[in-house]
């Protein structure tokens, strides 16, 4: 199959960090097929060789076991290709055009890298020239939007030029393996579906952590927050895997039609159960790995006085006959104790306990990162001393040891199945509005609270009104437990 990548924002961080280290694994692990062409455009004037230096250079960023040898960038590097964009120029486009039909691949990918403020202008510019046909699919990165009505107007103005089916909105979460995995574990086993329910599961608790801070991207970040930036996408996202239904068939809108349902099953917040179900933080100068780090308002472009939310933690419910009175928790936060996301499934204990000592009940543990595997938290008897007495053990799958060398990262899975045209790991319009519907309530609420967010020390696991929101049902967090 041969294919057509534009990079609209060529130049950008997303670009070389993200993206072309991605392309480079999948062309190294023979999964992207040969005959492609990678065109990256931007504003300024450069040649592809030119343009080629530049990948090239900022390779050296990326970790030493991904890095292409001279030989393997040089093949790399013959499918890259640069052309100056101005994008408010309509004749820029028409030259885009031509430069795609002279070839005619089978697929144009265009790959909107840029600033979310300019996606309506590029869909509305490239559906006047004709770059929107069936071949043609454009694939949008967040933000997709900051609240309901902004993601309802990029999707109306996306939706003028192009079909549903054409418009890949990507969740890097959902391209992650262990997110795939789940997907298997619980649609290609027979094993769990019969405890996936209220009456097996005691709660669901969903951790991001990150031990990083805002870093450079403090005035970016200060106008998001952690609710926009990872609850009202990745975490919510995860959600719908965990507690959808299983979908009829495998196709991209059978799974989608189940995870808008679990979207619109969410108990609605009112201004009280904001303030009692969610609590928002922000880190103050503590102590990651050992190293002094400053506060969120010492960070570089951060307002002095800003109430930016850098932690969340709330509590949810699904309210339908599989989960009724079941908690989810969600939970993220950055420069907290450790880059550590899991998905953690505790079960209910033991009905009539016959041993004595330890109550622990068992937890499916899905390990997101920073390793991806399974553990199955069990309690079993040594075999010596007092047999009675039993002890935690877990049943570990390490996905990177069962499957060495077959490992496929987010953003190159999900490259590779723009340019194949599975839609699975997309979100689709309505998914991602539905998200934003559930989210408004709570940011409303916070603009007319006084008291802001709850301060906590870099390096913690946020701040204790986090414990005190689980520990209300009996519960308590993973590292906790
Ligand atoms: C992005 C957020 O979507 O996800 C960042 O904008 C965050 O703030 C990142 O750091 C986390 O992704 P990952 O894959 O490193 O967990």
């Amino acid at each position: 199959m041969s294919f057509d990548l534009v990079f609209f924002g060529g130049t950008g961080d997303l670009t070389w960090r993200k993206l072309m280290p991605a392309l480079f694994q999948a062309f190294r692990h023979h999964k992207l097929p040969p005959d492609g062409r990678l065109l990256a455009v931007a504003r300024d004037e450069r040649s592809d060789d030119e343009y080629r230096a530049f990948i090239k250079e900022r390779f050296a960023e990326v970790e030493p076991s991904k890095r292409p040898s001279e030989e393997e960038f040089a093949r790399f590097a013959e499918m890259l290709h640069y052309r100056r964009m101005d994008l408010s120029q309509p004749e820029h486009y028409a030259g885009l055009k031509e430069w795609i039909d002279a070839r005619g691949a089978d697929v144009a990918v265009m790959f909107l890298a840029t600033s979310p403020y300019l996606f309506p202008q590029i869909c509305a510019q490239l559906g006047a020239v004709g770059l929107n046909g069936p071949r043609v699919r454009v694939v949008l990165e967040k933000p997709l939007g900051h609240d309901l009505a902004s993601a309802q107007e990029i999707n109306r103005v996306v939706r003028e030029s192009f079909a549903e089916h054409q418009a890949l909105r990507i969740d890097h979460y959902l391209g992650k393996p262990a997110v795939q995995n789940l997907m298997a574990l619980r649609f290609g086993n027979a094993l769990f579906e019969p405890l996936w329910r209220r009456e097996s599961i005691a709660n669901i608790q969903i951790t991001l952590a990150e031990g990083l801070g805002v870093g450079t991207r403090g005035d970016f970040y200060d106008k998001t927050g952690a609710l926009r930036d990872m609850i009202q996408n990745h975490a919510l996202q995860l959600l719908t895997m965990i507690a959808m239904e299983p979908p009829s068939t495998n196709d991209a809108d059978a799974i989608r039609d189940e995870k808008l349902k679990v979207l619109k099953s969410l108990r609605p917040f009112t201004p009280e159960r904001v303030a009692r179900d969610v609590v928002r933080g922000q880190y103050r100068a503590g102590t990651v790995d050992g190293r002094a780090v400053p506060g969120y308002l010492e960070e570089a472009k951060v307002p002095p006085d800003s109430r930016c939310e850098t932690f969340v933690a709330l509590r949810t419910e699904v309210q339908n006959w599989r989960w009724a009175g079941v908690p989810f928790y969600l939970r993220t936060g950055k420069r907290l104790a450790a880059r550590d996301s899991q998905i953690v499934v505790n079960f209910r204990e033991v009905p009539h306990p016959i041993f004595p000592g330890t109550r622990r009940a068992n937890k499916l543990v899905i390990k997101l990162q920073p390793e991806d595997g399974l553990e199955l938290h069990l309690l079993a008897a040594k075999g010596s001393g007092n047999n009675e007495l039993l002890s935690p053990v877990s049943l570990d799958l390490d996905f990177d040891k069962a499957f060495p060398s077959e490992r496929v990262g987010a953003y190159e899975r999900l490259l590779l199945d723009a340019i194949a045209g599975r839609l699975n790991l997309f979100v689709r319009s309505d998914e991602q509005e539905q998200a934003w519907r559930w989210v408004e309530p709570v940011l409303d609420a916070w603009t007319d609270d006084a008291v802001g967010p709850r301060p906590y020390a870099a390096g913690s696991w946020g701040p204790p009104a986090a414990s005190a929101l689980v520990a209300r049902d009996g519960c308590a967090w993973a590292e906790e437990q």
